[in-house]
């Protein structure tokens, strides 16, 4: 497993799918798991945010608004996210980059909402395949963390998540080698490094993408991928209870 001093983390983004009777068998089916050596996170849809608790996980968001509260349709605030017994929010995922067009400044603006209401933002990055073979790779992650660092400060990033989810590997079945994964997170420590080693040593960051029961145990096996962020498999207890055992 990787080094002792960062400690795995398993969380499940539920994206639009569940409902109460999958959030209620999720909760007892969790009740007497021993997982002690990790953090597990259900991110259900905001209607189920309050149908979700555990002693044996927490819960989080899978967006919030920017804003503190008013004229906003259809947005829910970071208060109300707390309010629900969440303690993460998944921000910047590449389904809302892409279906609702967030910008790198629209998601800073939201880890800075997080951050203020005392929620831990789990900040997804990660490339298409197009970026990937233009060899702009590591300039585009680059930018993705950077716009966040210089909004909100490298310091907050103690209180944050990294996930490193390429986008041709979400929902596709085609996972990342360890090998690939390994090379980026690397790079993204490294950039870390480069404002404060001691954030980069301790933060946690998450490999996403078609990570299934079969897979975790390589992919959580590189020094430098501190557990997961799991879309399709987080639906199926049995799947997603063996993913969170491959981290522990
Ligand atoms: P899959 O595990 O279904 O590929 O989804 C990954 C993901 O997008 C998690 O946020």
């Amino acid at each position: 497993m990787q080094s002792q001093k960062r400690r795995p983390v398993v969380a499940g983004n539920w994206k639009m799918n569940g409902d109460l009777a999958l959030a209620e068998s999720f909760t007892t089916a969790f009740e007497g798991q021993t997982l002690d050596n990790i953090d597990v996170i259900l991110c259900p849809p905001f209607t189920l945010l309050n149908s979700l608790s555990s002693d044996v996980f927490s819960v989080g968001a899978q967006t919030c608004s920017e804003y503190d509260n008013g004229a906003h349709t259809g947005e829910v605030s970071c208060g109300m996210i707390k309010a629900c017994g969440a303690q993460y929010v998944i921000l910047g995922h590449s389904e809302r980059r892409t279906d609702q067009a967030e910008s790198n400044q629209l998601i800073a603006k939201k880890v800075e909402a997080c951050l203020k209401e005392g929620l831990t933002p789990i900040l997804c990055i990660g490339e298409s395949l197009e970026v990937r073979e233009s060899g702009e790779l590591f300039n585009f992650l680059e930018e993705q963390l950077t716009v966040v660092i210089e909004h909100v400060g490298i310091e907050s990033f103690r209180n944050m998540v990294i996930a490193y989810e390429p986008i041709w590997a979400i929902g596709t079945g085609l996972t990342a080698s360890p090998e690939q994964a390994q090379e980026v997170h690397a790079f993204i420590r490294a950039l870390l490094k480069k404002s404060n080693e001691a954030i980069a040593e301790n933060i946690a960051i998450l490999y996403g993408g078609s990570v299934k029961g079969s897979n975790a145990k390589e992919l959580f096996g590189q020094e430098d991928v501190d557990g997961g962020l799991i879309g399709g498999a987080s639906l199926k207890f049995e799947e997603f209870l063996t993913i969170c055992q491959a981290a522990n």
